[in-house]
């Protein structure tokens, strides 16, 4: 059985049990406290807590893509080591929203177990929580009692994470058979291998809060979870997940790329390294993680789960490194990643050359760094053995993160190898000394809040309504006043910043791309409060407001929102138009890194391999340009999130989706988008593209106008070509610059000669006394200086004079070197000076003076050299 039919296998059993099959959700979740989606339950979990509906039916499956690296359950260390942990892992799920409970969810997992993957009762055993007589009763219906085991919290009590639903569980064992594992902890219930869990049921009955306090669902509900890999193990009759069909198209690459052979568990010879080894199945694992996480539009990034991508991709590259490779080599696993998930998983195709590029360019920033962070840690390793110490020094690990990009895990990784690890107080103490020196450049305010810090809130009113998709203006109630720490108060005094909670409000929180609405509060006609900015904070819609005059909790107001609003609009719904429109130009592989929309401009950031050509940015801005000027009307349907995707909806990954879901259309252009639009294109008027850049690896920028900021665009460029023209005296402007051009052209030629000129300069030699005497045409005073200057570095006897005329005026420059006793370039200047009409003087080795007379300029030069020949001979 391939892969493909075990997926396919589990969705069909449960569908045909009247489970709704969900796509596996996105790999970041829209949840705070989650790194990365981290079980099936994941995308179902405000179902479990009842924070939002129950949907119909009531009971779900999926196969969805896990990561469990970083955060609570988090596998990055194990990997390679052990048989069966992974970062990236697909895990089969059936889910119950209060609908069966244990009964049921035995008896569908234990038909499924025995039944359609056909393991032997004989080799099956099952744990439960310790206090958990109901599942003990329910197994004794289909397991011999011997069989089942009862556990701790430790092993039979799951949750998501430090907080959410969790709840007591029970697992499914299958015994792999004595042969290959007779060590001391493989008897059921030991740490050994043998007993491999395949399938976790959780009986989801509560919800841990933030201090930690168990609180009842409101209905008790099922989540399950398989890991497809182990699964293809045991059937496939292989001991460890890497050794199967699912990752040896990765293992081939790796032995192409590298030379070495992949040994699996049952070839090993007893003279093969293991860790050559390990360090295949931590490269072909980390590839699967990075090639997903890129593809679901996560960009390496310095900290959150941009970093946590990073740490992934460098652990990889050390592997590689340890392998013998010295450059970029992950992006070709990743390359084959694609083409071996990329059937099931179509976006992996349709990505491909941009995540390999998005890859190798990431991995050449690491190999640059990693010779010197590898002696680094290897001079320090050394001097540690040398001094019987057990510890890393902190500073040393510090050093490595900071100077050489080693993230703290990988030099713990390594350390590990050896027995040792890292002194993480000297650590700490270091990033926090770093953390101070650049706390200036932190943003502060809300960042760090919780859910926590707003439940009060929310059990008190529930989530306020927005009704701003049709309102600009609305009649409302102040329903709670926070002050600028988020702090309840009843009144905001007149001056004072803080937020507001309104029944119903008109003002969009930011999300996504656009920026927050702003506006005013009004009591009768008396404006109270400018409103500055409003987010959502977990649910709630709080705008920040500055009090104009007294507010107080219960206070009727109208709240209306700013015009700048339209402005937002237009920028927003041409995102959309610019997002089709690169696609189109560029390709399918398009995907939004991310945007920003404001009132006077836009940014859109993209995945993709390469600068944009001006063609390029040009052919994007006229399809742009010709969908505002075709007028299409806005249509905003809700719909099933199914009907959406076979509409062609574009809907961004990172992005969690309700099954019901906004759809936002104009012409072609099909999002999924909870957004406000213009109600139709025209009303963007038009569109500039202002500039392209890059932002990261990988990742391309667009900034653009649009609106009211396009005339001002347009405007300000034709001001300066009216000013242009105006200085080329009304010129074309375009043959006038280049007639500049050309002018300036020639007179850098013109000057370039002269100082050629000057190297190989007449001169006379007089007792050894280089004398030079020369008339330059188009050379400034200041530039008859530096020649003099370089003249009388490059000789230990020299007298030079230069004649050079600019508007009409005549400079006359001297400089005397080794001679001066003979020569004194004051008196030599001062005297040809007179000849010119003119006047000056200056030190013994170098003066200047000026003249007006340019008719005696011939003269003046047979004077200068009849001085100095007398005067040196
Ligand atoms: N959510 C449970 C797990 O991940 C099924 O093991």
């Amino acid at each position: 059985m391939k892969t493909k039919d075990i997926r396919a296998l589990f969705l069909e059993y449960f569908a045909s049990k009247g489970h709704k099959v969900y796509d596996s959700m996105p790999l970041v979740p829209d949840d705070a406290s989650l790194l990365f989606t981290n079980a099936g339950m994941v995308q179902f979990k405000d179902i479990f807590t009842g924070k939002i509906p129950i949907p119909t039916p009531n009971i779900a499956t999926s196969s969805q893509l896990c990561i469990r690296a970083g955060g609570k359950h988090n596998d990055l260390e194990n990997v390679g080591y052990t048989a069966r942990h992974h970062t990236l892992f697909e895990m089969l799920g059936n889910f119950s929203f209060g609908a069966y409970f244990k009964e049921n969810a035995i008896a569908y997992a234990w038909e499924f177990v025995t039944k359609i993957l056909g393991f032997d009762k004989s080799v099956l055993y099952v744990t439960i929580h310790e206090s958990d007589d109901e599942a003990y009763n329910i197994w004794c219906k289909h397991i011999n009692p011997s069989r089942i085991s009862r556990m701790g919290d430790k092993d039979n009590f799951w949750q998501m994470g430090d907080t959410g639903p969790c709840g007591p569980c029970s697992e499914i064992f299958v015994d792999q058979g004595e042969e290959f594992f007779n060590g001391e902890e493989d008897y059921f219930g030991g740490d050994g291998d043998r007993f491999l869990e395949i399938w976790n049921l959780v009986f989801m009955q509560y919800e841990r809060d933030k201090e930690g306090n168990l609180k009842p669902l409101p209905k008790p509900s099922i989540d399950t979870g398989m890991g497809l890999e182990r699964v293809v193990a045991l059937l496939e009759g292989k001991h460890n997940n890497f050794d199967t069909s699912l990752f040896s198209p990765l293992m081939q690459k790796i032995e192409k790329i590298t030379g070495e052979k992949y040994y699996r568990d049952d070839e090993i010879h007893k003279n093969t390294p293991n860790a050559t080894q390990a360090s295949f199945r931590v490269i072909a694992d980390h590839a699967r993680a990075v090639a997903f996480l890129l593809a679901q539009g996560v960009n390496f990034d310095k900290e959150g789960r941009g970093y946590v991508l990073r740490r992934i991709l460098r652990r990889a590259v050390r592997h590689g490194y340890l392998l013998g490779l010295r450059k970029a080599f992950l992006y070709e696993v990743i390359g084959a990643v694609c083409e071996s998930m990329g059937t099931h998983y179509s976006y992996l195709i349709e990505r491909k050359n941009a995540i390999m590029e998005q890859c190798k360019a990431e991995e050449e920033r690491f190999f640059e760094t990693i010779e010197s962070g590898m002696s680094l840690f290897n001079a320090e390793l050394a001097s540690m053995q040398n001094n019987h110490e057990k510890s890393f020094k902190g500073e040393v690990a510090f050093k490595l993160y900071d100077t050489y990009g080693f993230p703290l895990d990988l030099t713990q990784d390594m350390l590990r190898e050896v027995g040792f690890s890292v002194d993480l107080k000297s650590f700490e103490a270091c990033m926090q000394e770093q953390k101070s020196r650049s706390k200036a450049h932190w943003k502060g305010s809300g960042d760090s809040l919780k859910e926590g810090d707003f439940n009060a809130l929310l059990s008190e009113f529930g989530e306020n309504s927005f009704i701003g998709y049709t309102h600009t203006q609305a009649h409302s109630t102040l329903l709670a006043l926070l002050d600028s720490h988020f702090t309840r108060v009843e009144s905001l005094q007149n001056g004072q910043e803080g937020y507001v909670l309104l029944d119903s409000t008109p003002f969009y929180p930011e999300s996504g791309g656009p920026v927050g609405d702003k506006g005013i509060l009004k009591i009768d006609s008396n404006v109270v409060a400018q409103v500055l900015d409003t987010q959502k904070y977990f649910g709630l819609n709080l705008s920040k407001i500055q009090a104009l005059g007294i507010l107080k909790t219960k206070d009727k107001i109208i709240a209306e929102v700013d015009s700048s609003r339209f402005e937002i609009a237009k920028h927003h719904s041409a995102t959309h138009l610019l997002h089709l429109a690169l696609r189109k130009i560029l390709g399918n592989h398009i995907t939004q890194a991310g945007s920003l929309v404001e009132e006077n401009r836009l940014r859109f950031d993209f995945s993709h391999p390469k600068a944009l050509t001006q063609e390029e940015l040009e052919a994007i801005q006229t399809l742009v340009n010709a969908q505002i000027l075709n007028q299409n009307p806005q249509v905003c349907e809700n719909m099933e999130i199914a009907e959406a995707k076979a509409k062609g909806a574009m809907a961004l990954f990172g992005e969690k989706y309700g099954n019901n879901v906004r759809v936002i259309t104009f012409g072609d252009s099909i999002e999924l988008c909870g957004g406000i639009h213009v109600q139709n294109t025209a009303e963007i008027g038009s569109f500039y593209i202002v500039r392209e850049s890059s932002v990261s690896s990988g990742v391309r920028r667009i900034e653009a106008v649009c609106g009211a900021a396009a005339y001002q665009y347009g405007k300000n460029a034709l001001d300066s070509i009216r000013i242009l023209k105006d200085t080329l005296k009304n010129q074309d402007i375009i043959q006038g610059v280049a007639k500049l051009q050309n002018a300036l052209k020639e007179a850098k030629e013109q000057a370039n000669k002269a100082k050629q000129n000057i190297k190989s300069l007449d001169y006379e030699e007089i007792n050894s006394t280089k004398l030079i005497v020369l008339k330059l045409d188009s050379v400034e005073a200041k530039e008859a200086k530096e020649i003099i200057d370089k003249t009388k570095n490059e000789n230990e006897k020299v007298a030079i004079l230069l004649i050079t005329q600019t508007n009409g005026k005549v400079a006359i420059t001297a400089g005397i070197k080794g001679v001066e006793s003979l020569l004194k370039a004051g008196v030599w200047v001062k005297e040809v000076a007179q000849i010119l009409g003119g006047n000056g003087g200056g030190r013994d080795d170098f003066a200047t003076a000026g003249g007006k007379d340019t008719s005696k300029i011939t003269q003046a030069l047979d004077l200068a050299k009849e001085i100095a020949r007398k005067n040196l001979g």
